[in-house]
C-alpha cells in the first residue's frame, strides 16, 4: 500500500526520511524553509555525509515520487501522512529542548491539514509533546486531529540500513485509526521479521530518550572504568572484552576513549536529566549527571596526558586527527576531538585538525583543518587520535615517524596496535591503558 506523504523539517532525520520513504514507494514532498537546502537537494546534493544516500537520492529524484519545496504547498491537504522532523536542540544556555520548530511547523501545517491525515512526529522530544502538538492542531482546525509519535533510532554514518532494517520500530498511539495506518505502513518491514511495538505516545517518547541515555551510561561505565585502569596500570581494552562477552553485558558501546559526541547522546542525557528532577527521581537524575560528567573529564585526561609527554605546550605543534565526533559522518556537533583541538589553542598550542570528510572553510576559530594528513602532522611535536576513522588503523608508523618533529601520540580511541608502534620508535599513551607495572 502506498501512501500520500510530506516530510517537514530536512536536516539529517527530515532528509533520510524523505528519501527511504521514497525508497518504500510512498510519493514524498519534502519541506523546509531553508531555500538554499531545498535547491541543493532537488539538484541531488545532500547537504551533510552520509554513506550512500546521496545516491539513494538521486535515484528517487528520478522516480518522480520524491521532490523537495521551500514552502507549504496546497497539495498538502491531500496528504494521508505527515512527518515531523524538524530539529529539537538544547535551548541555548539551558538543557530545556527547545521546541519552536515543532510548534511553528505544526502551526503552519495546520493551514493546510486534512481532517483524516495523521501527523507524525519523529524527532526526540520531552514527554507530553504528542499531546501539545495534537492540542495545537485541534484548536488551529476546529477539528480533533490525528497526532501520532514514531521516534527514531537511526544512527549517522548507518542511517539507511537503520532505517530499512531496524533492529525495532515502536509506535506512540493514542486512537486505534493512527495504529491501523502505521502498521499499514511499516507492513513491508514487519513481513520481513522486524517488530514493530505499539504504546501510548507518553511512553514512546520516553523509549527513546531512555534508550539514548542507557547507550551514554554504558560509554561512562567504561570511561570511569577506564580512569581506574589507568591508574592501577591495566588495560581498560581487554577489560571491555572480556566483560562485554557475558551476553548480558554486551559488547556494543563498550569502547572506552574521548566519549560520546554528536547531536543526540548529549543532548538527550541532559535532557532527561531534567525530566528525571522535574519527577522528583532525583537520585536517577544523579546518575544521569554522573555520566555527562565523565565523559568531558575524559577530554581532561587526554590533556593530562599531553602535559605528561610535553609538560610546557604552548608554542608546540599538536595534530589532531579526526574532526568529526564519530567515523563516518562530517557531523562535528559536540565532537569530543574539536574540544581537546580548542582546549589546547587556548593554552597557546599550534593546533592543526585532519579528517578525511569534515569540511570547515579550512579554519574554525583559528585552528587549520585539512583532509590533507601530511599538511596536518608535518613537524608536529605531539600527535592525537581523537575519532576511531578505520583509516587511522592503517597509519604507518615509520612513514609518519619521518615526517613528525617528534614521535609522541596519544590514542585517544583504541585504534592503533600500540606495541608496533612502540617498535618504530614513538612513545605511546593510550586513554585507557595503564602501564602495567610487576613487582
Ligand atoms: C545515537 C543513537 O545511537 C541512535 O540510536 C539514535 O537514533 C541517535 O543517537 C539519535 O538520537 O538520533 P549517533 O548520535 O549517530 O546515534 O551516534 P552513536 O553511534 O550512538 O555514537 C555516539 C557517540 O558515542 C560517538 O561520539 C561515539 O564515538 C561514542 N561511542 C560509541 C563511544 O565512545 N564508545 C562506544 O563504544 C560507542
Amino acid at each position: 500500500m502506498s501512501f500520500k506523504t510530506s516530510v517537514i523539517g530536512l536536516g539529517y532525520l527530515g532528509t533520510t526520511q524523505a528519501v527511504i520513504l521514497a525508497k518504500m514507494g510512498h510519493s514524498v514532498i519534502g519541506i523546509d524553509t531553508d531555500k538554499a537546502k531545498v535547491e541543493s537537494l532537488s539538484s541531488g546534493k545532500l547537504t551533510f555525509f552520509e554513506p550512500g544516500l546521496a545516491e539513494m537520492l538521486g535515484e528517487m529524484l528520478s522516480s518522480g515520487r520524491l521532490r523537495f519545496v521551500a514552502s507549504y504547498p496546497e497539495e498538502l491537504r491531500e496528504v494521508d501522512i505527515h512527518f515531523l522532523c524538524v530539529g529539537t536542540p538544547r535551548e541555548e544556555n539551558s538543557d530545556e529542548v527547545d521546541l519552536s520548530a515543532i510548534i511553528d511547523s505544526a502551526t503552519a501545517l495546520a493551514k493546510f491539514l486534512s481532517p483524516d491525515a495523521l501527523v507524525l512526529g519523529r524527532s526526540t522530544v520531552p514527554v507530553g509533546t504528542a499531546e501539545k502538538v495534537r492540542r495545537l492542531l485541534s484548536e488551529e482546525t476546529g477539528s480533533k486531529q490525528k497526532v501520532a509519535w514514531n521516534p527514531e533510532f537511526l544512527s549517522e554514518g548507518t542511517a539507511i540500513r537503520d532505517s530499512l532494517k531496524p533492529e525495532r520500530i515502536v509506535i506512540g498511539v493514542d486512537d486505534k485509526e493512527s495504529e491501523t495506518i502505521l502498521r499499514q505502513l511499516y507492513k513491508p518491514l514487519t513481513d520481513s521479521g522486524v517488530p514493530l511495538l505499539a504504546m501510548d505516545t507518553r511512553t514512546s517518547e520516553l523509549v527513546k530518550v531512555a534508550s539514548n541515555s542507557f547507550l551514554a551510561t554504558k560509554v561512562s561505565f567504561i570511561n570511569g572504568v577506564a580512569s581506574v585502569a589507568e591508574s592501577v596500570g591495566a588495560s581498560t581494552t581487554l577489560l571491555a572484552e572480556a566483560m562485554g562477552l557475558d551476553p548480558r553485558i554486551g559488547s556494543q558501546f563498550l569502547r572506552n576513549g574521548l566519549g560520546f559526541g554528536g547531536g543526540c547522546l548529549p543532548k538527550d542525557v541532559a535532557g532527561f536529566q531534567m525530566q528525571a528532577q522535574k519527577a522528583g527521581a532525583s537520585e536517577f537524575a544523579s546518575l544521569l549527571q554522573s555520566v555527562s560528567n565523565i565523559n568531558r573529564s575524559r577530554v581532561q585526561q587526554t590533556l593530562k596526558l599531553a602535559e605528561t609527554l610535553i609538560p610546557e605546550l604552548s608554542g608546540k605543534s599538536v595534530a589532531i586527527l579526526g574532526a568529526s565526533f564519530k567515523p563516518n559522518t562530517d557531523d562535528t556537533r559536540e565532537s569530543p576531538g574539536l574540544t581537546v583541538a580548542r582546549e589546547l589553542f587556548k593554552i597557546g598550542a599550534l593546533v592543526a585538525v585532519h579528517d578525511p570528510v569534515v569540511k570547515l572553510d579550512n579554519s574554525l576559530e583559528g585552528l587549520v583543518v585539512s583532509s590533507e594528513l601530511d599538511l596536518v602532522i608535518k613537524e608536529a611535536d605531539l600527535v592525537i587520535i581523537a575519532t576511531d576513522w578505520p583509516t587511522y588503523k592503517e597509519l604507518d608508523p615509520f612513514v609518519l615517524g619521518k615526517t613528525v618533529r617528534s614521535k609522541y601520540l596519544i590514542d585517544g580511541r583504541g585504534v592503533i596496535d600500540i606495541p608496533g608502534w612502540q617498535a618504530a620508535g614513538w612513545t605511546v599513551l593510550a586513554l585507557g591503558e595503564g602501564t602495567p607495572s610487576h613487582g
